[in-house]
């Protein structure tokens, strides 16, 4: 194969939607949270997910993973449609991913390395050796220092939770990472470090990353592209400079208001 072929079976490779979602709706009794959503995430970027408070960003998460029913739409993921699957199948493809989960959300009787180890001991065959082995290697990974394994998450600071956190979601080696809202509750140092640490990440292990996120900066420094979510659909989706310029109220409130007003200004500049 030449050069150019290589080069242009991986940029097929990058462009293709690894989470392709068409007409997906999602509701609790009479209220519909998702009412005709399409979004696509594609291979080896770091998507930012927006939209107001209670406006559904958790619960398009949990629809994507298969925790929260659709009644309508088709949610596919690597192309596959997980309704579509047998059992064995669903668990493969759930492999393939790692979550983050809105509050970091570790056991608080486990410690870091136990949280750690959940995954892998629902999911393989190996050793206790191994897997103190594997949990070590996530921690060093996410910067945690080797004395954090042997603590619980109520012995940790918030961003020691986060990270955490994020070494549970890494612990199948998945090629798809969900984090929501990873930056909240950290001082803005402790969101720039946890925001480069990600962008570290994916690019040395190739992630794709799906992030629901509050944070101007974060949106600004690591996500190549950026979907917004109002009124149970996607009302803008693409590079950050576009969504900047869109009229959509909430997205002009968002970008243009006391907060936004001065990354608008620089980026619009
Ligand atoms: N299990 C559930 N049963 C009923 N309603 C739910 C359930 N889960 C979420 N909702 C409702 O769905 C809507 C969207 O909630 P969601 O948690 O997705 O918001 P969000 O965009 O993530 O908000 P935030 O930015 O505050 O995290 C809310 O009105 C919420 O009350
Ligand atoms: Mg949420």
């Amino acid at each position: 194969m030449t050069a150019v072929e290589d080069k242009a079976i991986d940029a097929a490779a990058r462009g293709a939607p690894i989470i392709s979602v068409r007409g997906l709706v999602v509701g609790f009794g009479d209220k519909l949270v998702m009412n005709g959503l399409d979004l696509d995430v594609r291979r080896g970027e770091v998507l930012g997910f927006v939209g107001g408070s209670g406006q559904g960003k958790s619960v398009l998460t949990r629809a994507i993973l298969g925790l929260v029913p659709k009644r309508a739409g088709e949610i596919r993921i690597f192309g596959k449609d997980r309704d579509a699957l047998s059992a064995p199948e669903r668990r493969a493809l759930e492999q393939r991913w790692g979550v983050l989960f809105q509050n970091g959300a570790l056991f608080s009787g486990l410690t870091v390395k136990q949280n750690i180890q959940v995954p892998m001991r629902e999911t393989r065959d190996i050793s206790q050796g191994l897997m103190d082995e594997l949990a070590m290697l996530k921690i060093a990974l996410v910067g945690l220092k080797p004395d954090a394994a042997d603590k619980f998450p109520s012995e940790l600071s918030g961003g020691m939770v986060k990270r955490a956190a994020l070494a549970r979601a890494l612990a199948l080696d998945p090629e798809l990472v969900f984090l929501d809202e990873p930056t909240s509750g950290l001082d803005p140092i402790g969101a720039a470090e946890f925001d480069d640490l990600i962008a570290t990440l994916q690019e040395t292990l190739g992630l794709t990353v799906f992030m629901v996120t509050h944070d101007l900066d974060s949106l600004y420094s690591i996500c190549d592209r950026v979907a917004a979510l109002a009124d149970g659909r996607v009302i803008a989706e693409g590079a950050l400079g576009t969504l900047l310029k869109s009229d959509h109220p909430w997205l002009r409130a968002y970008f243009h208001g006391v907060r936004g007003g001065r990354l608008a200004g620089s980026l619009l500049d």
